[in-house]
């Protein structure tokens, strides 16, 4: 997200615009905190997770008189335009405050969980998928020299991308998805064929499956495996939220920022930004939601083909 606020803020002030900076999205906008922006605070960034504007959840901005004192604010600091950096819910938002204010809104997609539609790729989704990749080759070494069977467990409430998109890249034998239904007893019949007590085992689980987390998953597969199959099971976490951008998302963000700078450049409003291949496309930004389980099942019946050892 760095990346894409260095860009808008390069990019704005070349073209003479005034730049402010909100911190905590809607939070610090029905608060008032704003910050103008030059290019000292946006040197050096490029390469720093997370966002230096800082991020919150405002349930205020929700209710009409949230919005009214947010609407107050960017009166206030005189901004008609606004860049959003998030997902479903920030851009639900701007849709309203285009509508109640009148301020041009375009939206960028960003979140670990790449579930946004009209776009092949969510900026943090790649370091994130990274970050996965290299915690699944350290747990493969221990899993290969102990004939182990992992349960690992990977970010996705909602979605499923993290953890199938980590278990093609790793090389893992299995996955668990919310978007498909997990059968338990299948799942003991893939390990028993793919393990045989001798081989590394490394089923990656999205934290959302219906079947449970990996620590559930593990003690329900338990019972039905022969005695002497040993069982870990790892939970990522928020290592895989920050960390060092990876060059795809930096280069993706910055695009996306300079792009957005145009767009409100040439009047436009009302669109978020996505990336198709090679290229940035325009989704409309409606108020409907923008999330949505758009997983590739291509990729899990490769998965399924590479499952056997
Ligand atoms: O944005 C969604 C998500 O990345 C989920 O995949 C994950 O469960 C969640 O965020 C973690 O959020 P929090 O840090 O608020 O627990």
């Amino acid at each position: 997200m760095n990346a894409c606020i260095r860009a808008v803020v390069k990019y704005g002030l070349q073209l003479g615009y005034r730049i402010v900076g909100i911190e905590d999205g809607y939070l610090g906008m029905i608060e008032g905190r704003f910050v103008e922006l030059d290019y000292s605070n946006v040197n050096n960034i490029i390469q720093l997770g997370g966002t230096i504007l800082g991020t919150a959840r405002s349930e205020e901005f929700r209710t009409e008189e949230g919005r009214k004192k947010a609407i107050g604010n960017l009166r206030k600091e005189k901004i008609d335009a606004l860049v959003l950096i998030g997902g479903d819910g920030t851009f639900a938002g701007g849709h309203v405050l285009s509508e109640e204010a009148g301020i041009s809104v375009i939206g960028i997609p960003a979140t670990i969980d790449n579930d946004i539609i009209g776009t092949d790729h969510t900026i943090g989704y790649d370091t994130c998928l990274n970050t996965v990749i290299d915690a699944v080759d350290k747990i493969r070494d221990t899993a290969t020299s102990h004939h182990r069977i992992f349960f690992v467990e990977v970010m996705g409430r909602n979605a499923g991308f993290i953890a199938l998109n980590a278990a093609l890249a790793s090389g893992a034998e299995n996955v668990l998805i919310p978007e498909e239904k997990t059968d338990i007893k299948q799942l003991a019949k893939e390990i028993l064929h793919q393990n045989n007590g001798q081989r590394s085992t490394i089923i990656i689980v999205a934290e959302g499956d219906d079947g449970g987390g990996a620590i559930e998953i593990m003690e329900k597969v338990r019972p039905l495996l022969p005695p002497g199959y040993d069982m870990r099971h790892s939970i990522l976490g928020h290592i895989q939220r920050g960390g060092r951008p990876s060059a795809l998302d930096r280069i993706i963000a910055t695009r996306m920022g300079a792009l957005a700078v145009e767009l409100l450049n040439k009047g436009k409003s009302e669109l978020y930004i996505g990336v198709q291949g090679e290229d940035l496309c325009l989704n409309e930004l409606l108020s409907k939601s923008t999330s949505t389980a758009k997983l590739d099942h291509l990729k899990l019946e490769l998965l399924k083909k590479l499952q056997t050892q």
